[in-house]
C-alpha cells in the first residue's frame, strides 16, 4: 500500500576523486571511479504524493516569498526525465505530486542535483510502497543523468567503483561511516547563479582535452591515495590529492575543445587563503567540482578559524558550515 504523501530529504556530496568524463552518456555510466564524502546539512526536502496518470504530474518549488510555485526551465525538465525513468526501471505508470527545495544555492557547484535527484528517487519509491536497498536506490539515483547521485544515497564516506567491481545495476558503496571520521567542509560561496556549462556539458567535452588521457593513468594511484587517507582517516595524506584532483578537473575544463571556465577570481583568491592558512598551521585543504565555488576541508577543531578567514576573504559571498553526514532520512514537515 502506498502512503497519501510522504516527504524525505537526501544531502549533496563533495568528490575527493572526481567523476569528469562519461563513457555512456544517456546512462551517465563515468569514464573513472570517484570517491566522496556525504554532506550533512547541505540537503534537498522532497515531498512526493502518488496521482492518477489522467491527472500527470504536479512538480513545484519554493519561490522567493517562501510560496510553492511550479517548478520551471531545466528543474523542470530534470524532474520530468527522471520522473520517466523512475516509471520506466520500476514498472509503474503512477503520476506524482512532487514538491522540492534546497537548502544551499541551487546549480552552483554545490551538487544540488546529486541530492535533488537522490531525494527523489527514494521520495517516489516510496510513495510507491518499495522500499529499495541502498544499491537498488544508488541505480535509481544514477538514472536521472546526474551520475553524482548515485553517491548521495549513502552516509559517510562513499565509493562509486569501476563498474567491473561494483555488480548489476552499477551502485556507488559507502566505504565508511560517518563516525569514523568526523570531518568538516567549509564552503566559500562566491558564486550564486546557476553555472553556464552544465556538468553533462563538461563530461562530454572532457575526453577532447589532451590532459584526459594522462590522467586516466594517474587515477588508480589517487584512488588506492584516498582510500588509505579515508581508512587512516588522515587529512594530511588526503590533503595533497584532494587538491590535485580538483586542480586537474579544472585543468582539463580549461583545456577541453571548447574550453571551458568555472573560476571565478575569488575562486583563485580562496585557494590562496587555503595555502596562507596552511603556512600558518592550519591543516585546510580545498577542493572545487563544476563550479566557482570552494570547498574547504578540515576538522571540526579548525572550522570556525577556517570560517573566519574565508568569510575575509575578498569576492567571498556567504560562508557554509557542514560536515560529513549520514546521508537520506524521511522528514516530518510535508511541503504540501
Ligand atoms: C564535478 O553529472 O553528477 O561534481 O548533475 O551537476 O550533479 P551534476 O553532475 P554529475 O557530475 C558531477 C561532476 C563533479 C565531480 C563529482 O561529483 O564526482
Amino acid at each position: 500500500m502506498s502512503p497519501g504523501k510522504l516527504t524525505v530529504s537526501a544531502p549533496a556530496n563533495i568528490a575527493f576523486v572526481k567523476y569528469w568524463g562519461v563513457a555512456d552518456p544517456a546512462e551517465a555510466i563515468p569514464s573513472n571511479p570517484s570517491i566522496s564524502m556525504t554532506l550533512e546539512t547541505c540537503r534537498s526536502r522532497t515531498t512526493v504524493a502518488v496521482r492518477s496518470r489522467r491527472e500527470g504530474d504536479r512538480i513545484s518549488t519554493m519561490g522567493s516569498d517562501g510560496a510553492l510555485v511550479p517548478a520551471s526551465g531545466a528543474l523542470r525538465r530534470g524532474i520530468e526525465r527522471h520522473l520517466g525513468r523512475l516509471r520506466e526501471t520500476l514498472g509503474e505508470d503512477a503520476c506524482f505530486e512532487v514538491a522540492t527545495v534546497n537548502s544551499f544555492p541551487a546549480a552552483a557547484g554545490l551538487a544540488s542535483s546529486a541530492s535533488g535527484f537522490a531525494a527523489l528517487a527514494l521520495g517516489v519509491s516510496r510513495a510507491l510502497g518499495r522500499e529499495p536497498s541502498t544499491s537498488e536506490l544508488s541505480e535509481l539515483a544514477r538514472l536521472s543523468g546526474s551520475g553524482s547521485a548515485a553517491r548521495s544515497v549513502l552516509g559517510g564516506y562513499v565509493e562509486w567503483p569501476d563498474p567491473g567491481r561494483s555488480g548489476p545495476g552499477y551502485p556507488a558503496a559507502q566505504i565508511a561511516l560517518p563516525e569514523h571520521w568526523p570531518l568538516s567542509d567549509v564552503i566559500a560561496v562566491v558564486e550564486r547563479g546557476p553555472k553556464e556549462v552544465s556538468s553533462r556539458q563538461g563530461h562530454l567535452l572532457a575526453s577532447t582535452s589532451p590532459h584526459f588521457a594522462r590522467r586516466q593513468e594517474l587515477l588508480p594511484g589517487r584512488l588506492v591515495a584516498v582510500r588509505l587517507a579515508v581508512a587512516e582517516a588522515d587529512l594530511g595524506r588526503l590533503g595533497p590529492v584532494l587538491e590535485e584532483e580538483a586542480v586537474e578537473l579544472h585543468l582539463i575544463a580549461l583545456s577541453s575543445r571548447p574550453p571551458i571556465f568555472y573560476w571565478k577570481p575569488a575562486t583563485l583568491a580562496v585557494l590562496e587563503a587555503v595555502r596562507n592558512m596552511r603556512g600558518e598551521g592550519t591543516a585546510a585543504w580545498a577542493t572545487m567540482d563544476a563550479g566557482a565555488n570552494v570547498h574547504v576541508l578540515c576538522s571540526p577543531t579548525a572550522e570556525g578559524r577556517v570560517a573566519r578567514a574565508l568569510a575575509a576573504t575578498e569576492g567571498v559571498l556567504e560562508v557554509l558550515c557542514d560536515r560529513v553526514g549520514s546521508g537520506p532520512r524521511d522528514e516530518e514537515v510535508h511541503l504540501f
